[in-house]
């Protein structure tokens, strides 16, 4: 029998994809405790959002829970990368846990600006989504009735404040770059003195992922999205390429695709979510190889060489014992 040639498939891969600094950080901390302490080390919550990433971790030995009540005493607990309510290290510490904070530094960021905010006598509008985890833990770093969220234009035209001379804004780190602007021009229309952050507080990755999407979009018949359906950043990458036109698919593991979305489609674009390992994409590459004869080309929109050091306690862990 003969095989007829398998049809022509060109991908764009959009470069800066994939990790972020945040999310290595995050996932060293946990492989370091692992090193140093043995398993298992306990994880609040997704470490990173993605099944993969968890999954990987669990096999070395980590242990993922929903709470500290959770945790044994004495136990090693890692919290996640979207940061936690203060609440929830001084709830450790009563308990007797060893912990490492794995929050983000751009996260832990926003933090110390809240706090600030706070001391100055402001009251503070957040941007962001209601239920992320990053929002629940950025609202728990100030007293409650302190923060109000507004997640929408439509919010923030809307909104009532208790004082509107004494406001300053903040937003969460992985929004959308252009409903962002739209909301903070909004809240500065309405409130003209509102203090905030130049710009506002969406990292260099999820800004740099967004316009990478938006360079290739244009010239793609389709774009998948590798990433995860919890993953606030990734969403937001599917958002970008639906509004430059373009139908775009959310997918976690190569097995999701259906080969009938790919019919007519002649180019390709792939980019990841600032918690999809590289190797997803590979996979997925390899993947649609299995039907089609892939050509691809990758699109550079950033060069990205920002780390983050690991907290003092595991820093150590590198060191010979
Ligand atoms: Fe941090 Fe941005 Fe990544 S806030 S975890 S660098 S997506």
């Amino acid at each position: 029998e003969q095989n007829s040639p398998k049809p022509p498939l060109k991908i764009m891969l959009a470069a800066p994809r994939g990790f972020c600094a945040g999310v290595d950080r995050a996932i060293q901390i946990v492989e370091q405790a692992l090193d140093r302490f043995g398993s298992p080390v306990y994880v609040r919550h997704e470490i990173v959002h993605n099944k993969f990433v968890v999954d990987s971790l669990k096999a070395k030995g980590a242990i993922f829970v929903d709470e500290l009540d959770e945790v044994p005493a004495g136990a090693h607990v890692v919290f996640s990368a979207h940061g936690v309510p203060k609440s929830v290290p001084a709830d450790a510490e009563n308990r007797g846990l060893s912990y490492f904070d794995a929050t983000c530094p751009l996260v832990s960021k926003v933090h110390r600006q809240a706090e600030r905010q706070v001391e100055a006598g402001r009251h503070i509008i957040f941007v962001g989504h209601r239920g992320h985890p990053e929002v629940i833990g950025t609202f728990g770093q100030v007293p409650q009735g302190a923060m109000t969220l507004v997640e929408t234009v439509e919010d923030a035209e809307n909104l009532q404040v208790p004082n509107s001379s004494n406001l300053a804004f903040l937003t969460q780190t992985t929004l959308s770059v252009d409903d962002t602007a739209d909301i903070v021009a909004a809240l500065q229309r309405r409130f003209p003195g509102i203090v905030g952050p130049k710009g506002e507080d969406i990292c260099y990755a999820t800004s740099n992922r967004q316009a990478a999407v938006k360079a290739i979009a244009g010239s793609c018949d389709m774009l998948f999205v590798i990433g995860a359906p919890n993953s606030s950043n990734s969403l937001r990458l599917v958002e970008v390429a639906e509004r430059a036109g373009t139908i775009s698919r959310l997918v976690q593991r190569a097995e999701d695709i259906d080969f009938a979305w790919l019919d007519g489609v002649k180019t390709l674009g792939i980019t990841a979510g600032a918690s999809a390992p590289e190797v997803l994409v590979r996979q997925f590459i390899t993947h649609l190889a299995t039907r089609f004869d892939v050509s691809e080309e990758q699109v550079v929109t950033a060069e990205e060489s920002i780390t983050f050091k690991l907290p003092r306690g595991l820093v150590a862990a590198a060191d010979p014992v």
